[in-house]
């Protein structure tokens, strides 16, 4: 490693595809996806289904628009589905399903495990009352923060939804990141629910892409959603090329990265005004008293070839494109910097 290489923890989606992937998109047999006739996207596809333990899946360009159209083909207008209040579904996807499907999100509070309580989901679920939106769909994460979410509060989840007629969803971005901490298989940790979406540009390593698992009635509604919004990615054989690179090749590597947030976990040393909180899997938090800090952390570690976001609930994220050595490197840079910024407190100005 040369020192002047960048060593970026702002996210898993940054990697860059290796050159051995890029042999493989280049290679990729395609043909028009939305006529049906891409050969790779069709074996990728019956695979992920395959994996998910579920009947089909459909190609997304992205988790957002693989998640929108989990909910958008299981709920009408006038319906809501609960989610986590910080959950992606809820929280950063633009709003997507209220937007463009008239779905309205209904939101709970989490347990301290990262996963909602099946009481949270029943108190929200609506008696068949005019004055409300009909209650239609849970969405649930996992990972979430990093950590991997009880399967007990899925299969929890799973009860109350057949409970009362809901349909279950899981925002998988980091599912592979789950399985391989967990040791479970992805279809297992998927077998809850009748939609999963998973990532394949974060942990994995693809460039692009996210598939929608579930069964083959709801992916065929998925497919037209998929149409009206813009997705229908003919040629897409060479993304799915290098998203069947990364299944088979950089999903059990994964295991790599976890330790390395552990290692960052355990190296850096925890002083006064900041917390470290590491995850199972490949995140690990400094939580700051101060923005401040953390604002001067982040500046002087990218002076130094280190790449961590400005904020007090700062997150470094492990991936494929950083190595061993690149962690060591990371945990003397940002012990020195912490100890420079988190022993000199500023004084408050007295009158
Ligand atoms: C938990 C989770 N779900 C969904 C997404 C959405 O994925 P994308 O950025 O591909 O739309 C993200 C993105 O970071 C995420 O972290």
């Amino acid at each position: 490693m040369k020192h002047d290489q960048l060593i970026d923890f702002r996210s898993d989606t940054l990697t860059k595809p290796s050159t051995q992937m890029r042999q493989v998109m280049a290679n990729a047999e395609v043909g028009d996806d939305v006529y049906g006739e891409d050969p790779t996207v069709n074996r990728l596809e019956q695979k992920v289904a395959a994996l998910l333990g579920k009947e089909a899946a459909i190609l997304c360009s992205s988790g957002t628009q693989s998640n929108l159209l989990g909910i958008l083909s299981q709920c009408q207008r006038g319906e809501e589905y609960i989610v986590g209040a910080p959950y992606h579904t809820y929280k950063y996807e633009a709003g997507g399903a209220a937007v463009l499907g008239g779905v309205v999100p209904h939101t709970v509070p989490l347990s301290d495990d990262g996963g909602v309580d099946a009481q949270a989901l029943r108190a929200a679920i609506k008696a068949d009352d005019p004055h409300f939106p009909i209650s239609r769909l849970i969405s649930l994460e996992n990972t979430h923060l990093g950590r991997v979410v009880p399967q007990q509060r899925m299969l929890d989840a799973r009860k109350v939804a057949d409970e009362f007629g809901l349909c279950l969803h899981l925002d998988g971005a980091r599912l592979a990141n789950a399985a391989v901490a967990s040791g479970e298989s992805m279809a297992t940790l998927a077998a809850p629910f009748d939609t999963v979406s998973l990532c394949c540009s974060k942990g994995l390593g693809a460039p692009v892409g996210s598939l929608l698992a579930g069964s083959h009635e709801v992916i065929h509604k998925a497919r037209r959603w998929r149409k009206m919004l813009g997705g229908g990615m003919r040629q897409a054989g060479v993304l799915a090329a290098a998203i069947d690179y990364a299944l088979d090749q950089q999903m059990q590597r994964l295991d790599e990265d976890h330790a390395h947030a552990q290692r960052l976990a355990l190296g850096i040393i925890g002083l006064p005004g900041m917390r470290v909180a590491e995850s199972a899997t490949n995140m690990l938090y400094l939580h700051f008293d101060r923005t401040e800090d953390a604002a001067k952390v982040s500046a002087l570690a990218k002076a130094q070839g280190i790449l961590v976001p400005a904020q007090a609930d700062m997150r470094l994220v492990t991936h494929i494109d950083i190595d061993n050595m690149m962690i060591e490197r990371a945990v003397n840079v940002l012990n020195s910097i912490l100890a420079d910024v988190l022993a000199k407190p500023e004084v408050p100005v007295t009158n």
